[in-house]
This record gives structure tokens, C-alpha cells and sequence, in this order.
């Protein structure tokens, strides 16, 4: 049983909307400008004493477990994929005590908007390798604790949430190509860094033109290349999840890889740009919605700071 199956996925975000109208009241700028320039209208953000990462990943976790019918102490391994931890040492120890998968060996993996894909490729090497056979892969970020609410050209991007998958190993391996990629030369355009003067780390800062331009030139070649691993064309594909950072990406890669505009799912407009949890949580809400069946191959894409970017090609 090397092959890797996904049986079950789970999502989960804070109550608390905030709107590009209410947002216009914090910093200059207007609910056209943030739709046209990014296709966002909301974005979902956590309340200090009621949200923490921790409370999310398990919320998301949990729903993934009864969707795939196992229980927590199925589970062999957690992977929880964050920039944003709500601990330095980790936040998926907490995670696994909270949902009670006794057995689970856990532990956080950072990748920024990469971090599912990256997460997935790590998940599914311990079940092609034989050691696990039940993993919860969660993505999941808090990105609103890291944002400069003073800064119009960041705090309009980002949401709070978690999304989260269980895999199995099967007979069948759905887990069909990937391709991950790595450009510390890049490393500047994005950072949460720490400030050595300030003995804390600085707000979120990004050169937005450059991480766009890299964006729509290198993710439609790892999808290319994930695709020709995988054996399949473009056309073959049934659904197009890109990280959700922005409409306008979306709508390019998917016009340079000329797959069908109604495949290329998006959920910017309610979630924006929610970091690692935004291919599972937009997964998960396909999947839910019943759009996304059984069999159906999907191709995810995810790119940000780093610089990294990566592409995995799976049957749902
Ligand atoms: N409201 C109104 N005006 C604004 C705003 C705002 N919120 N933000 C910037 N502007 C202004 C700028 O000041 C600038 O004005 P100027 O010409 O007078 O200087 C003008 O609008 C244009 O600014 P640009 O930065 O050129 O706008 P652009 O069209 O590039 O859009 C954006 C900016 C949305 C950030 C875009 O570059 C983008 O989406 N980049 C990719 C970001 C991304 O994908 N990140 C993913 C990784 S995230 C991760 O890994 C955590």
C-alpha cells in the first residue's frame, strides 16, 4: 500500500467579515480599486481570545477526520503548514493533544503560500515509502497578526483560515506528478523578518509587481511539469486550484495554459489571500459544494515568499 488516496477534507475560518467598505475607513482606498486590482470584497479575520491558529488547524482538522470516516487515533502523522504559528516551537503538538490523535507524530512545516503543496509532496514521501499510512495535512494562517493595518498596499490582500486533507495509502496512487521549486535570490520581495533592533518581527513587506510577474511566469511551468509527470495535458484537467492571491494571476495562468475559465476555481472575493490555507480551504469548499467528485483531476499550484512555488497533479 504505497500509493497516496485523499479521503476526506475540512475547513474552517473566523466569524468576524471584514469588508473592502470597512477597510476603506482604515487606510485610502475604495472597494473598486481592491475588486479591480485583486477581484477581493471580504476577507474573514480573527478576533484576539476567540481565533488563534491552533483553533482553526483543529477545526479544519476535525472536519477532514469525519469526512474520511477515520478517527484521531488513526492518524500516524499531522503536518501543519504555516507561516503564522501561534507557538515558535510549533503550533502541530498542540494540534494533535486537541484532537486527540494520541498515536500522531506532528510537527509544522513553513513554506509561506507554498506551504500545502510543499506539505502534500513531504505527506505523501512517508506514505510512498511505506512508514505511515494515515496523515492530516493541514494549511492554515493567520496572516492578519503579521499585517501593517496602516499599510494599503498589504492589509487589503490578506484573510485568516484553515484548510486541511486527509490522505491514506492505497493500492492506487491518485497523487499523479508534482513539482516544487525553490529562489532564494527572490528572497527580498516577500518577508516577515525578524528586526534585530526592534527584538520582534516587522509587518509584512512585498514588492507586489515582482511577486506578480514571478507569479504568472513560473507557475504555469511547474503546472506543465506536473502535468507531463502525471502523463496528462491540460485538457485533461478537471479543476485549476491556484494559491488565491489574486484574480488577475488566476486569470493569467489560467489563459497561458488554455484551460477553461469555469475550471479555475476562485474564491477570492469572500476569503482574499488567506497563505497556506487558501488551496485547501477553495478545495474543500469545491469539494463540499459537490463540484469537485470523485476522480476528478485537479491541479494545485502554490508560489509566494521564499521565493517558493510548486505544483502537485492528484484524482479528488
Ligand atoms: N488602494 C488604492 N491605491 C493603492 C492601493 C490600495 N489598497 N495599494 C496601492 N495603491 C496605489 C499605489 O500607491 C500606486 O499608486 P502610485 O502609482 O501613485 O504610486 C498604484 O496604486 C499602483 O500600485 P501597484 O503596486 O503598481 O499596483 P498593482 O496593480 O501592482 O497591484 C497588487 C498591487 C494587488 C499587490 C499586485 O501587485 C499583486 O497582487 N501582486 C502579487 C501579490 C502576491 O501574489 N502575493 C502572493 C504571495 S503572498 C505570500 O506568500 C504571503
Amino acid at each position: 500500500l504505497q500509493g497516496v488516496r485523499f479521503i476526506g477534507s475540512g475547513s474552517a475560518v473566523p466569524a468576524k467579515i471584514l469588508t473592502n467598505a470597512e477597510l476603506s475607513q482604515m487606510v485610502d482606498t475604495s472597494d473598486e480599486w481592491i475588486a479591480s486590482r485583486t477581484g477581493i470584497r471580504q476577507r474573514f479575520i480573527a478576533t484576539k481570545g476567540e481565533d488563534s491558529l491552533t483553533s482553526l488547524a483543529v477545526k479544519a482538522g476535525q472536519q477532514a477526520i469525519a469526512a474520511a470516516g477515520i478517527t484521531p487515533t488513526d492518524l500516524d502523522l499531522i503536518i501543519l503548514a504555516t507561516s503564522t504559528t501561534d507557538d515558535l516551537f510549533g503550533t502541530a503538538g498542540k494540534v494533535q493533544g486537541l484532537l486527540g490523535a494520541d498515536r500522531a507524530v506532528a510537527f509544522d512545516l513553513s513554506a509561506a503560500c507554498s506551504g500545502f503543496v510543499f506539505g502534500l509532496v513531504t505527506a505523501s514521501q512517508f506514505i510512498r515509502s511505506g512508514t505511515y499510512r494515515n496523515i492530516l495535512l493541514i494549511g492554515a494562517d493567520l496572516l492578519s497578526r503579521w499585517v501593517d493595518w496602516s499599510d494599503r498596499r498589504t492589509c487589503i490582500l490578506f484573510g485568516d483560515g484553515a484548510g486541511a486533507v486527509v490522505l491514506q495509502a492505497s493500492e492506487q496512487d491518485n497523487l499523479l506528478g508534482f513539482e516544487l521549486r525553490s529562489d532564494g535570490k527572490g528572497n527580498n520581495l516577500l518577508n516577515l523578518g525578524y528586526n534585530e533592533d526592534k527584538s520582534t518581527y516587522d509587518p509584512i513587506t512585498m514588492n507586489g509587481q515582482e511577486v506578480y510577474r514571478f507569479a504568472v511566469r513560473s507557475v504555469p511551468e511547474v503546472i506543465e511539469k506536473a502535468l507531463y509527470r502525471a502523463n496528462l495535458q491540460t485538457a485533461d484537467l478537471d479543476w485549476l486550484i491556484l494559491h488565491q492571491a489574486n484574480q488577475r494571476i488566476i486569470d493569467a495562468v489560467q489563459t497561458r495554459l488554455k484551460i477553461d475559465a469555469d475550471k479555475a476555481v476562485s474564491n477570492m472575493s469572500k476569503h482574499g489571500n488567506t497563505s497556506a490555507a487558501s488551496i485547501p480551504l477553495a478545495l474543500d469548499e469545491w469539494v463540499r459544494a459537490g463540484k469537485i467528485k470523485p476522480n476528478d483531476a485537479i491541479a494545485i499550484a502554490g508560489f509566494g515568499a521564499g521565493l517558493s512555488w510548486g505544483a502537485a497533479v492528484f484524482r479528488w
